[in-house]
Formats: C-alpha cells, sequence, structure tokens
C-alpha cells in the first residue's frame, strides 16, 4: 500500500522549522520535560529510574490506568496506546476496513482520515461541512450518503481544519445513524478538552457507543507534542484484538519515557487544559479585532473549541496569499489546496503565546499591501 503523500505534513516538513512565525499550528503552546515534571516535584527520581527495556504492548499498566480516567465506561484494559495518534489512525484503516468498502468522512478534514482507507481500495463518501452555517454538519445528509457497502463513519469532534464543535443534539444523531446501521464510528477527539467553554465539552464516543473507537493524543489538548503519544479506547472487544495485534508490525510498544512522563500529564489533565484555553481565549480576543478591522479581506467563523479555525479569502487565492505572506514576512499560513479543499481559505492556528506577535506583523503587512496598492 503506498498512500498518496500526506500534503499538510509535506508542507510543515519544509516550512516549520525554517518559517519565522508560525500562525498555522494546530498544538498549542508545548514546555520543557523540566516544567512538566514541575507538576510533581519528586517525579524526576521515578524518571531516573525509568526501566529503559521493552513496555508492555497495549501500554504501560500505570499510563491506561490513567487514560482510562479520562472516559465514563472505559477500563485500563480497553485502552491501546499508540506512537501519537497518527499510528492508531493508519492502524484502524487497516485492521477494521477491507478493499470494497465504504466509509463516511466529514470533509474538509484531516487527511489521514480517508488517504489512507483510499489506498486501501475503500470508497470515501464526503459528508461535507456547511460553511454558510459555520462549518457545520447537518446530519440529516447521512441518510443519502450510507450505502449496504459502509462499514465507518470518521468525525473529528472538535474538528480540523474547522474548529466546529456539534451540538449536543448533533452528536446524539451521529451516534444514533452509526448505530441504527452497524457503523464504526471512528471519533478523533484529540482536541476534546480544548472546547472554549467548558460547558460545550461532548462525551467521548466509545463511552455512549459500543462500536465507537475514542482517538486520544497527548499532542494537542495537553500541548505535549513531542511526547508521540496516542491510544484509542473503544468497547469492542475485535477491535481491540485487531489493533492489538497489527501493532506488533510497527512500534511493538511504546518509549518508556514517554510513557513515564505521559502519566503525570494525563494526571495534571485539568491543569494542562486550563493552560491552553486561558492562552486561546485570549488569543481569540485579539482575532476578533483583528477580523473585525480587515472584514473586507476575510470571513471568519469563530471556533467554539480547539486551537484552529478556517478562514476564506475574499480577495485573493490562498496558495498565493500564504506564499507572498511567508517570503516578504516570514509568517507561516496554510493555505487550503493541502486540505483538498479549494484555494479559498487558509487554517490558522491560535493556541501559542506568541500569536498575538504574530498577527501584528500579519496587520502591518496588510495595511503596507494595501497602500502600496492605493498608491
Ligand atoms: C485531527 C488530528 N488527528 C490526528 C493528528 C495526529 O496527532 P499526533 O501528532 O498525536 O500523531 C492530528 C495532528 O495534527 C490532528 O489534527
Amino acid at each position: 500500500m503506498q498512500p498518496n503523500p500526506f500534503k499538510l505534513e509535506r508542507y510543515f516538513s519544509q516550512h516549520e522549522f525554517t518559517a519565522r512565525h508560525l500562525l498555522c499550528t494546530s498544538d498549542p503552546e508545548s514546555m520543557s520535560i523540566g516544567e512538566l515534571l514541575a507538576y510533581e516535584p519528586d517525579s524526576i527520581d521515578g524518571l531516573r529510574d525509568t526501566w529503559l527495556g521493552y513496555t508492555e504492548y497495549p501500554g504501560a499498566p500505570a499510563l491506561r490506568r490513567e487514560l482510562a480516567t479520562l472516559y465514563e465506561n472505559i477500563d485500563a484494559d480497553e485502552i491501546i496506546v499508540h506512537t501519537g495518534a497518527q499510528e492508531a489512525i493508519y492502524s484502524f484503516m487497516n485492521t477494521m476496513l477491507a478493499p470494497g468498502d465504504h466509509m463516511i468522512v466529514h470533509m474538509p478534514g484531516y487527511q489521514s482520515h480517508y488517504t489512507v482507507a483510499e489506498a486501501l481500495g475503500v470508497s470515501v463518501a464526503p459528508w461535507k461541512a456547511r460553511e454558510e452555517a459555520g462549518w457545520s454538519l447537518d446530519p440529516a445528509e447521512l441518510e443519502t450518503l450510507v450505502t449496504p457497502a459502509t462499514r465507518a463513519l470518521v468525525m473529528c469532534v472538535p474538528h480540523n481544519p474547522t474548529g466546529y464543535l456539534p451540538s449536543r443534539d448533533v452528536f446524539d444523531a451521529i451516534v444514533a445513524f452509526a448505530r441504527k446501521h452497524g457503523l464504526w464510528l471512528f471519533s478523533d477527539e484529540v482536541y476534546r478538552g480544548l472546547e472554549h467553554d467548558r460547558a460545550d465539552r461532548l462525551p467521548a464516543a466509545c463511552d455512549v457507543y459500543e462500536r465507537a473507537i475514542s482517538l486520544g493524543a497527548l499532542s494537542k489538548t495537553h500541548g505535549l507534542a513531542g511526547l508521540r503519544l496516542g491510544w484509542i479506547a473503544t468497547k469492542s472487544a475485535q477491535v481491540l484484538e485487531r489493533m492489538s495485534t497489527f501493532k506488533d508490525y510497527l512500534t511493538i510498544s511504546n518509549s518508556a519515557p514517554s510513557e513515564y512522563l505521559s502519566a503525570i500529564a494525563v494526571r495534571h489533565t485539568d491543569a494542562l487544559i486550563e493552560r491552553n484555553v486561558s492562552m486561546i481565549r485570549a488569543n481569540l480576543g485579539v482575532l476578533d479585532a483583528f477580523f473585525a478591522r480587515h472584514a473586507d479581506r476575510f470571513e471568519w467563523h469563530r471556533p467554539r473549541a480547539g486551537t484552529i479555525g478556517f478562514v476564506r479569502l475574499k480577495r485573493e487565492g490562498a496558495e498565493r496569499f500564504c506564499a507572498e505572506l511567508l517570503e516578504r514576512t516570514g509568517v507561516l499560513l496554510l493555505p487550503s489546496t493541502l486540505v483538498d479543499h479549494g484555494d479559498e481559505h487558509v487554517r490558522l492556528g491560535f493556541g501559542r503565546r506568541n500569536m498575538p506577535d504574530v498577527l501584528a506583523i500579519v496587520d502591518a503587512y496588510l495595511d503596507a499591501t494595501v497602500t502600496s496598492t492605493a498608491s
């Protein structure tokens, strides 16, 4: 199997570590190992004593016990730890889908949600977000997309790249649809916890539906992408069995120091969420003012969750705009061509501490381009 290149990741591999300013990243501000250890001052001894042999196949039991606390109805043995969420997506697609199957996927979306399946010979029906309605989904459309070959529905809540978070009614309708048709509900929840208002948090899909697979990671909600720690949680013994067996051909087991540090992070989930959401809220205030000033150039649907939003450019193509912005200011935005969604939008990230400074650079650039066009 040779999936098509992951366009967004190829773009980041080229620019993420060379661009002077990042304005499209989805992971919030991270921290050093020292800062994480400070949440548990005696934990340095445990890190020093961490044994560097292989760890248990599905993930260290102590870590899985911590992860289980993030759910209502999930036990430690209903979790498989992976190397980032990405490995788990690849494993799910390879183990639970087969050539000739059909799958419904929320679009625009995160490319590995559909490209891996397509490479396996699975046909993908896009369930399209409606920009005019704040990038929302209409569950009534699902009945028009389902076929006798449909095996899975992939959703991403909160969503990359639009920041959309369904209401509880819409979420319940999605689960009811999946249950009615006996579908696997692969629910990418790597941004779960980053609701801008805590009251908007939805249940984890695995807590409410027996054929749901909830995908979690420390990369986004906790801001710790360098730990490369993801997991799936599910009540399905079949999924657990198949994905465990497949992992033998991927990373076998996880990194012992990462698992140790990850358990600390999970114990302090609430504090890490508070740290990230307060930064996000402050940045959103700055963005509101920015978009009010530039209403002639951009259309912005303020997300209710997560670290990213999808902005329409009213005047120019996204690829050209991003290329010129990068060349003239060193600011990196992400054009929608890289998420297979035309050339009219850019993905903007607002989870980093320096976002207001980077936005000020864009502001000055826009003013300068208006002046130079006028003169
Ligand atoms: C929706 C979504 N799922 C999965 C991933 C992959 O996460 P990880 O870095 O933990 O592999 C990302 C990363 O951007 C993402 O945005």
